[in-house]
């Protein structure tokens, strides 16, 4: 089975158009014969929902600090969000099923270690609270799903061993899942063409890095922010075998994933 995992955030797809659009050519690789894992987050939505409820959120190294508040608002503004995409397969003729990670145990996670992070000159250690690591994959389920043309649709909280809920960051799921699926391709859909050499410009987009490269631009700065857990996402991702690792721009009009069955070269390609 030729799976391809693909992820967007909330900033490459924002509202019903881009949902729809997105669903659009879903529907046409599916006609197409290829198995799609879908995982989306929703960082900007989360945040906006934090502040419209009087509340404060503070990201470090690209991930949210959680705690039991703003885990209850992601789980919330994730489910409305996953709803939402849900609509759009369904409108355009794809079956899909929508689960938070934690949903028939499909991933289990442990408590990210705290992460160092840079502040100003100084380096310091930020416990990130209810945030969680991928610790292991069942993917029988989603395969099941699969099997049955049925479309998995997955937003990130998952659970530990106990059963404690954490948020995990949606790429760092994406790749969890790739990685234990044996999937074909994983593609990330952001917000950029993909890695940029200058993040004012459009045009600086690297179109492939190998892992040497990414510790390159991390340590230099030109890597940052949410681009940071995209990277380390890619690096586990290909690690476990994942062969192909592409980010693309869910902004494109024309195609965001519609050529990814042609092998056609797009976005930035990450490769060992
Ligand atoms: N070198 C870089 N190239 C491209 N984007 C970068 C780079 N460094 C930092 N970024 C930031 O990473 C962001 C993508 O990560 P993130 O905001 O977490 O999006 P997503 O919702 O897709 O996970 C970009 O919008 C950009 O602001
Ligand atoms: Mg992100």
């Amino acid at each position: 089975m030729s799976i391809y995992l693909m992820k967007f955030g909330g900033n490459a797809i924002r509202g019903k158009e881009d949902l729809d659009r997105l669903a659009a050519e879903m529907a046409q690789l599916v006609k197409k014969g290829a198995k799609i894992i879908l995982v989306h987050g929703g960082g900007p939505e989360i945040t906006a929902e934090i502040e419209k409820r009087g509340m404060r959120t503070t990201m470090a190294g690209g991930f949210r600090i959680t705690d039991d508040e703003v885990l209850k608002v992601a789980d919330e503004v994730l489910k409305g969000l996953n709803d939402d995409v849900l609509d759009s397969l369904k409108k355009a003729g794809v079956k899909a099923k929508g689960m938070p990670g934690y949903e028939g145990n499909v991933i289990s996670c442990v408590k990210k270690e705290p992460i160092t992070v840079k502040d100003g000159e100084t380096t310091i250690t930020v416990d990130l609270g209810l945030v969680g690591e991928v610790d292991k994959v069942r993917t029988e389920y989603l395969k099941d799903l699969l099997s049955q043309e049925v479309l998995p649709v997955i937003y990130p909280i998952c659970a530990d061993g106990s059963g404690s809920r954490m948020n995990v960051n949606a790429d760092t799921v994406a790749s969890g899942i790739a990685a234990a699926a044996g999937c074909r391709e994983l593609i990330f859909i952001t917000d950029v063409p993909g890695i940029l050499r200058n993040l004012k410009d459009p045009g600086s987009k690297i179109d492939s890095v190998t892992l040497e490269d990414i510790d390159a631009l991390i340590a230099d700065g030109t890597i940052s922010g949410g681009m940071i857990p995209k990277v380390e996402a890619c690096r586990k991702a290909i690690l476990s075998g994942v062969s192909a690792v592409r980010m693309v721009n869910g902004k494109d009009k024309e195609s965001i994933v519609s050529d990814v069955m042609d092998n056609k070269p797009h976005g930035t390609l990450i490769t060992r």
